[in-house]
């Protein structure tokens, strides 16, 4: 599936590109299913809010089959690969929870700002595909983004470990609103299946969900192959160190899954 040059010079000028129903809800019904399952799991790689709510699942594709081929899906990879101009590798995957009512907020922030900072990730030649498992709307914590803030490049942030439960490098207010004052907000919306990638210099945050609707997303970010990181300093569930290129499974990967679930059910 390749992006077209107007999408190509739209996602170079605004930062993101925002594809409504990339996913069926049978392969979106799945994956939360799924994701219901890896937030039962006692795991390190399970962090979860102060209140105890799952806040995010790290690495689930390497202990969840499901999560696995949605890491290799080409529908995700092949954009990424596009807009690199390179192999790439899988550098942190996560599967954000947002609960209903107990899901924290996201700082303002870059991720680019964390992988250089935490990881030496040389260049921001990686970014964020990511996918809704949820409907996400206004009301349960959607994604904002200040557009055309990437071509600002990385800007000065400081370590905040004490916001939530989970360490950011995050933006000071003033630059949040210079950034916001001069490039508006957006938030997008859509329904379960939808996807979003997004440069890893553009600002993003998300507010805390209030709403009785979880807002469950997956986050790929996927690295060019020879600007793998350099420093292994946090954990290797949370920035790999397997730098090997993905090579995408068949388009109907998940669909064989949901075709063999639905099968042992009847059995
Ligand atoms: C992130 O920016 O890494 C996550 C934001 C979110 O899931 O709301
Ligand atoms: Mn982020």
């Amino acid at each position: 599936m390749k992006l077209s040059q107007e999408q190509m010079a739209r996602f170079d000028q605004e930062g993101f590109l925002f594809f409504p129903d990339w996913f069926s809800s049978d392969e979106a019904n799945l994956l939360l299913e799924e994701a219901a399952l890896v937030y039962g799991l006692d795991r390190k790689e399970v962090v979860r809010e102060t209140s105890g709510v799952a806040r995010t699942a790290f690495a689930a594709h390497t202990y969840n089959e499901a999560f696995s081929r949605l890491g290799c899906h080409p529908r995700l990879i092949d954009p990424v690969v596009q807009i690199l101009d390179e192999a790439v590798y899988m550098h942190q995957y996560k599967v954000n929870a947002k609960a209903a009512f107990d899901g924290e907020v996201w700082q303002w922030h870059q991720d680019f700002g964390t992988w250089h900072r935490d990881d030496e990730m040389p260049e921001p030649r990686a970014m964020n595909i990511a996918v809704f498992l949820d409907d996400v709307t206004p009301a349960n914590g959607p994604l904002l983004f200040i557009p055309r803030s990437h071509k600002r490049g990385t800007l000065p942030a400081g370590h905040d470990i004490q916001t939530t439960s989970y360490p950011l490098w995050t933006l000071d207010r003033d630059v949040v609103s210079e950034l916001a004052c001069a490039g508006g907000i957006e938030a997008p919306v859509g329904k379960a299946g939808g996807v979003v990638m997004f440069n890893s210099n553009l600002v993003h945050a998300s507010p805390p969900n209030i709403s009785p609707f979880g807002r469950t997303i997956v986050y790929l970010s996927l690295c060019a192959v020879s600007n793998h990181i350099r420093r292994y300093h946090r954990a290797e569930y949370i920035a790999h160190r397997d730098f090997t290129p993905i090579e995408p499974l068949a388009d109907d990967c998940l669909m064989q899954l949901v075709a063999e679930r639905q099968l042992s059910k009847a059995s």
